[in-house]
């Protein structure tokens, strides 16, 4: 069987998400999956980036390199795994941004069947990391996808503490290993699920999505 095809896709505005995201790409190779990371445009225009704290100019400078995600990124992932800031309890719009722009997939069926997870970090504990994953899992529902949630299958989520996903306080310092490693256990399990339905279709079903 051909490996399980994984796609990261991120915003990040000042290197928190972006942190994740890397260990979550880690975490998806270690479990055998082609991993595409891609990071989300930037919408703001360089002029107010650059009047913001120097974290942001600095991070949109470092991650310069990485790729943008495409909708050939989702259309190509069997696994999916979306990270994004809690922007007042909500998704990032750049990444909504993106999201919105998926209909062609979405109406010709191509996003049903995937494997997808979710992260997040906030300022504060309590600054709606919950209620963002929850929203993103709103699309994945309407996506038709299988919601792949970390819960509390590794003792490293009685440490980091969301069984909705991996997420991470940024205003108490970059992720700790904590984090990291509930990011690369998160990626881990969506990528050994997949991996089990792929070859359950391939016996069952070949045609399902
Ligand atoms: C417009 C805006 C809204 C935000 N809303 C919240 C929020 O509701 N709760 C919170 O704790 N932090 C909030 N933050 C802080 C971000 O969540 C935090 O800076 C982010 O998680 C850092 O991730 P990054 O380094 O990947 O950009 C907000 C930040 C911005 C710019």
């Amino acid at each position: 069987m051909e490996p399980v095809t994984a796609a990261i896709i991120y915003y990040s505005a000042t290197g928190t998400v972006h942190a994740l995201a890397r260990a979550a790409a880690e975490g998806a190779e270690k479990a055998g999956a082609a991993v595409r990371l891609r990071r989300i445009a930037e919408t703001l225009p360089d002029e107010v980036i650059d009047a913001k704290p120097p974290a942001w100019t600095e991070h949109r400078d470092a991650s310069a390199g990485i790729a943008v995600a495409e909708l050939d990124d989702l259309d190509w992932a069997e696994v999916v795994l979306l990270g994004t800031p809690t922007r007042f309890g909500l998704v990032s719009s750049q990444l909504k941004a993106f999201i919105d722009s998926t209909s062609p997939l979405w109406s010709q069926g191509r996003l049903a069947g995937k494997v997808y997870s979710a992260f997040t970090a906030s300022s504060t504990a309590h600054g709606g990391q919950e209620s963002t994953i929850l929203a993103l899992g709103n699309v994945f529902y309407h996506w038709g996808g299988i919601i792949v949630p970390p819960g509390y299958t590794d003792p490293i989520q009685f440490e980091s503490g969301n069984p909705y996903g991996t997420s991470h306080v940024a205003g108490a310092g970059a992720p700790g290993e904590v984090a990291l490693q509930a990011a690369r256990h998160q990626a881990r399990r969506a990528v050994d699920v997949a991996t089990a339905l792929k070859a359950g279709r391939a016996a069952v079903r070949p045609t399902a999505r």
